[in-house]
């Protein structure tokens, strides 16, 4: 049994997480409010919206205790969430394709960035900054905009800087020429984009790359259609959020959910993440619900007709290695000693990543599904490269004290506190206790008061057979989605039964897949620009 409570003041200090948040967590100060460096997307309006205002976190559920948790218990609980079969393919989820891991980190990385120290205790959240807006409009991508960021932009039209992929072999050692495939960089390999954690591992950032494109191809699709030199950006930047607020919603949201959950939440309206005027970062969610994506993480991909599980092949797609070409984790530092840019031979083939209907005996092909929404994190994530086996370098014992640090309450008492308003049947002690991480958790007591991130992962796993979130975490993340695009003035609903407009195989729908056929990329090894199969 958890025998203490108590908050733990250790001292965690020294650097943030290489992969993440690079910056010395020194240079992010809890308290600091007026004094923070400002949001990206500065030019955007911040208005007053949870306690403190839209820069701001704040509590979904006010009323309930934090459940307090010492660091060895926590510690304990992390060392079982580690996968103990990273290849079982039964653990795969049917579900979910691969791209969306990533797509959701990149999404993460668009609405929120908490650089406070793993050391501290947050009494208030509303003292935490959010380093994005808590919107769907691609801060992270646009930055402030052509004006202030005009490091990003081309100066001969309203478009992004892309970077060249230099050339390099394939497995036959047929070279593959450069392509204009990789992210626009420094002479030191730096990313030149508006989040840097974008750079943090090839997939998040060869998705970064496609939403430039999509910018690109729209601008392209806009000036066709005869808008005007002047209104080219503004136009086609609100073209690009609006699809994408859709597809998020109706394609990432709802796969990992419910479907049918965003329809249900507009007429009905949301009950638990609820703001006066403009949206707050609740951190209930950022500190644990969406972290349900590090689950999702696979040990090994298939990543293109060069990198892949098996012969013929380069070599492997582990994890590490999608950590090592990137600037961010890896190995693109141009003149200081590595590589100049990302090598040709990496750039990704997507049909491998979402559901294009790639017909089966397709000739070197693998596709890639994520990992099953449960308790355990692939052994390369549990514990982040370039990091001693310590607490600190073992992501899940980072996101359970995170939980602890900002006061987050039992998974138990937020289930019981919905319950209230919405059918739904907590996770009983039996149902926790369940399977390898189970029995640890119960003999800490969890089985009655469990960190909410675990209780998230365990209901996915016990109520939706990992294919899906349970009723708290699914309830938790649509509405804090639905919220976001209904509190932005400037979004798709702002338009009242506006539905998407760009090509897309059903006319009136915008999936994921639909956006990389627009953009005419899907495997620039292979010369593929779009699929029939779609
Ligand atoms: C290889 C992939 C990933 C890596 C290496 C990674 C790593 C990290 C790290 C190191 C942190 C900071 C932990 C802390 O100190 O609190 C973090 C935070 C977070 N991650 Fe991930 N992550 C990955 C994928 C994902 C995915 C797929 C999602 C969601 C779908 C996600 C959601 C989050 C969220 C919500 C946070 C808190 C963000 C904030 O408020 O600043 N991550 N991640």
């Amino acid at each position: 049994m958890a025998q203490s409570r108590q908050r733990s003041r250790h001292g965690l200090v020294g650097r943030h997480i290489v992969a993440e948040q690079a910056v010395p967590i020194d240079a992010a100060t809890v308290k600091t409010s007026a004094g923070a460096v400002a949001p990206v997307a500065a030019s955007r309006a911040v208005q007053p919206g949870g306690g403190k205002g839209q820069g701001f976190f704040d509590r979904m559920f006010k009323d309930l205790s934090p459940l307090e948790v010492d660091d060895a218990d926590l510690e304990a609980l992390a060392n079982a969430m580690r996968d103990a079969s990273p290849g079982d393919p039964a653990l795969d989820n049917p579900n979910v394709p691969a791209g969306f891991t990533y797509l959701g980190q990149f999404i993460d990385h668009d609405i929120s960035l908490d650089l406070s120290p793993l050391s501290a205790s947050i009494e208030d959240p509303t003292m935490i900054r959010n380093f994005r807006t808590p919107g769907l409009d691609l801060d992270c991508v646009y930055g402030a905009g052509p004006g202030p960021h005009r490091f990003l932009f081309r100066q001969d039209a309203p478009k992004f800087l892309i970077g060249q992929a230099t050339p390099s072999p394939d497995a036959q050692g047929v070279q593959i020429p450069a392509l204009p495939n990789d992210l626009e960089r420094t002479r030191h390999g730096v990313a030149l984009i508006g989040d840097h954690r974008n750079d943090e591992n090839l997939l998040v950032a060869q998705t970064h790359l496609a939403f430039l494109k999509f910018h690109d191809k729209v601008v392209d699709h806009l000036q066709a259609a005869g808008t005007p030199g002047p209104q080219l950006f503004d136009e086609a930047s609100k073209l690009v959020r609006w699809h994408y607020q859709w597809m998020v919603l109706h394609d990432f949201v709802e796969r990992i959910t419910e479907v049918g959950i965003v329809a249900k939440l507009l007429t009905e309206g949301r009950k638990f993440y609820r703001f006066k005027t403009v949206p707050f970062m609740p951190v209930e969610f950022a500190g644990a619900a969406y972290r349900l994506g590090h689950s999702m993480v696979r040990e090994e991909y298939s990543h293109n007709r060069v990198f892949r599980p098996v012969s013929p092949r380069l070599a492997d797609a582990s994890l590490t290695r999608l950590f090592q070409f990137s600037s961010l984790s890896g190995d693109i530092t141009g003149e200081l000693g590595g590589m100049a840019a990302l090598p040709s031979n990496w750039v990704i083939d997507w049909r491998r990543f979402y559901d294009f209907h790639t017909p089966a005996g397709t000739p070197n092909f693998e596709f890639n599904p994520s990992r099953r929404l449960d308790p355990f994190l692939t052994p390369t994530l549990h514990q982040l490269p370039g990091f001693p086996p310590t607490r600190e370098g073992n992501l899940a014992f980072r996101n359970l004290r995170r939980g602890v640090n900002l006061g987050l309450p039992s998974g138990q008492d937020v289930a019981s506190a919905m319950a209230k308003e919405i059918p739904l049947t907590p996770l009983t002690p039996a149902e926790i206790a369940t399977g390898p991480d189970g029995v640890v958790a119960a003999q800490k007591g969890f089985d009655t008061a469990a960190p909410l991130w675990y209780y998230i992962l365990k209901e996915a796993q016990v109520r939706g057979q990992g294919e899906r979130l349970g009723p708290v975490g699914g309830r938790i993340v649509a509405e804090v989605f639905v919220g976001m695009v209904q509190g932005d003035k400037d979004s798709f609903l702002s338009q009242p039964g506006w539905t998407p407009t760009l090509p897309a195989k059903v006319p009136g729908t915008f999936f994921m897949t639909d956006l990389l056929q627009f953009v005419g990329d899907i495997s620039p090894i292979d010369g593929i620009t779009t699929v029939s199969t779609l």
